[in-house]
């Protein structure tokens, strides 16, 4: 059994550092470097079709939802098309309104949860476009679709879901440059400089996973919390959003995630000195860094423990948080992925320390192929 899980305890964690090879796989054969295009096997969208679009929906379930809210980010920045992130649990049942001009993505690992395909076929009996995004081939959604996408992260085990989460945010980076190319959004030279960002993305996965140990201090720490915090703006909202999730799903620690704006409109009264509140502030305008600056004093001034995941050159946030975690610095649209890595990290030391089943979570399940 520890052979089938490469010298692990846990698939979850085997799988948790199998993420820079998982993301070169995802990356393989798709970067059109000198051309700055992408290319996708099973791509078979016209120019005409691609400039027709007027808006993309994106349907989707539990982490691959959160996903899509940071895939909401890059295909508007680069693509320049308004995008509507749905709960597919919710969209068959409101009347949605769905037209020829849309293109409709869903995201899964699975590729067979209910919620999602449901949503989908909804979708595409109203008219839509259709693409899945799916680390499972020959599954329901991909045989459903107009169009596939694989994430090809491998076979991931572990119920709370890691590496499938982070191929999916690369696939949707992909996508969303080739719709900006296509749709004229983005130069040639713009598309370049992107892919050679995205090529460093599996050695800057390798390099954040040494944190490691650091985020094993913090877990030892604070695993006899009761509640914990997870705040991002802009595209580490998202990042807090899974931060919160994967603790709760493996830890049974209570956790929400929030946009750093919001804390002031009801989270903050929750803070006292026995609250962890986890801040995602990478360096970038992008995500309002000024003002997470400003959460980690508001946190602070309550008596709150700030576990601040930060670049490692910055030397402000450094002396205000309790806890520092460092990551390579990233552009704003690749931060998710690589701030995502300690938050998975900090979910798996805290409920191993509480010596729960971390690859079969109570009442959870790999895979909910009924509503
Ligand atoms: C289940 C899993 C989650 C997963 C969600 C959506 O609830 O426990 O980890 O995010 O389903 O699954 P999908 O396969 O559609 O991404």
């Amino acid at each position: 059994m520890m052979a089938e899980k490469g010298g692990y305890k846990h698939f979850m964690h085997k799988e948790i550092h199998e993420q820079p090879r998982a993301i070169a796989d995802t990356l393989r054969g798709r970067m059109l470097l000198s051309e700055g295009d992408v290319h996708f096997d099973t791509w078979n969208l016209s120019l005409e079709q691609v400039k027709s679009f007027t808006k993309v929906t994106i349907l989707a379930c539990g982490t691959s939802w959160h996903s899509g809210v940071a895939g909401k980010h890059m295909i508007e920045s680069l693509a320049r098309l308004p995008v509507e992130v749905e709960l597919a649990s919710e969209f068959r049942y409101r009347d949605p309104i769905v037209e020829k001009s849309h293109l409709v993505i869903a995201i899964s690992q699975s590729g067979e949860t209910a919620d999602t395909l449901g949503a989908f076929k909804e979708a595409k009996r109203l008219g839509a476009h259709t693409l899945a995004i799916c680390n499972v081939i020959g599954s329901a959604m991909t045989r459903e679709s107009d169009l596939h996408i694989l994430t090809n992260a491998g076979p991931e085990i572990g119920v709370a879901s890691t590496k499938a989460f982070t191929t999916q945010l690369v696939t949707l980076y992909l996508l969303a440059v080739k719709l900006g190319r296509m749709r004229g959004t983005l130069s040639v030279e713009g598309a370049q400089e992107h892919l050679t960002q995205l090529a460093q993305v599996p050695k800057m996965i390798e390099d954040v996973l040494k944190c490691e140990p650091q985020v094993k201090r913090v877990a030892r720490e604070f695993m006899n919390a009761q509640d914990f915090l997870f705040l991002g703006r802009g595209p580490m909202h998202p990042v807090a959003l899974e931060g919160a999730l994967k603790l709760k799903e493996i830890s049974y620690i209570h956790a929400e995630g929030y946009a750093g704006g919001e804390m002031k409109h009801g989270p903050i009264a929750l803070i006292d000195e026995k609250m962890p509140v986890v801040v995602i502030a990478p360096k970038h305008p992008h995500v309002a860094y000024e003002k997470i600056i400003g959460n980690i004093e508001e946190v602070r001034a309550r008596g709150g423990k700030v576990i601040a995941v930060i670049d490692e050159d910055d030397t402000q946030a450094d002396t205000l948080a309790d806890h520092v975690i460092r990551i390579p610095a990233a552009s704003a649209l690749l931060a998710p992925v690589v701030a995502t890595i300690p938050l998975q990290l900090l979910a798996y030391h805290v409920a191993e320390m509480r010596g729960n089943d971390v690859d079969q979570p109570r009442n959870l399940a790999k895979s909910v192929t009924v509503e």
